[in-house]
């Protein structure tokens, strides 16, 4: 299967060790669950979900938020699952934690309609889309090396976005323009 093997290889990559993701259950070649009650991985106790993050970029996330399983997080992916809002979707389950603002605003970048959901004792006790900001203060790097915030002196960085899909953010700087791709780079 296509996706199981770029999957593998992604995670050669990353340097993923196979414990990390608890449950890797479908894609979405596989058949859909007859019920509408089941679930392609189970509900969590306690913790954070990811939800309608554009497919393909679920490892993305978890590249973000430093997961590779060596801390013996208990995480579920699931990727390509069809999502009436979105065709296709991911979902990322990390039980016990909860994210920091910089966390979802790197997520934002990538996954602009994701929505996070805060689980407590089973049930969903805030759901918050992602907010891509006008303005990226002190995130990502301008990718252009003559640029000042690349320079010795200590300078925040500031990308104004331009455009939230696909991604295009100008520095504030220099006015060099980045991409997604450019963005996914630097996490
Ligand atoms: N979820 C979970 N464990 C729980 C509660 C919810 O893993 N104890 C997951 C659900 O499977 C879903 C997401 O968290 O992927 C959001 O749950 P919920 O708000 O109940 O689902 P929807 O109403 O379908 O969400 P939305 O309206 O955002 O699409
Ligand atoms: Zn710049």
């Amino acid at each position: 299967m296509g996706l199981v093997k770029n999957l593998a290889s992604t995670r050669r990559l990353l340097d993923i060790d196979d414990s990390y993701i608890e449950a890797l259950r479908t894609c979405g070649s596989e058949r859909r669950l007859s019920s509408k009650d089941q679930l392609y991985v189970k509900k969590i106790r306690n913790g954070t979900v990811i939800d309608h993050i554009d497919s393909g970029h679920a490892l993305d996330v978890l590249h973000i938020l430093n997961i590779n399983g060596k801390r013996g997080e208990v995480v579920s992916a699931v990727l390509n699952v069809e999502s009436k809002q979105l065709g296709r979707k991911d979902i990322v389950k990390i039980e016990d934690r909860e994210l920091k603002p910089q966390e979802v605003d790197k997520i934002a970048l990538i996954a602009p309609k994701a929505t996070i959901n805060i689980v407590r004792e089973y049930e969903v006790t805030s759901k918050k889309r992602v907010e891509l900001p006008h303005t990226i203060k002190g995130i990502i790097k301008c990718n252009n090396p003559s640029c000042v915030v690349n320079a010795r002196e200590p300078v925040i960085s500031e990308f104004k976005v331009e455009v939230a899909e696909p991604l295009r953010i100008r520095c504030h700087y220099c006015g060099r323009i980045m991409g997604k791709e450019d963005v996914l780079k630097q996490f």
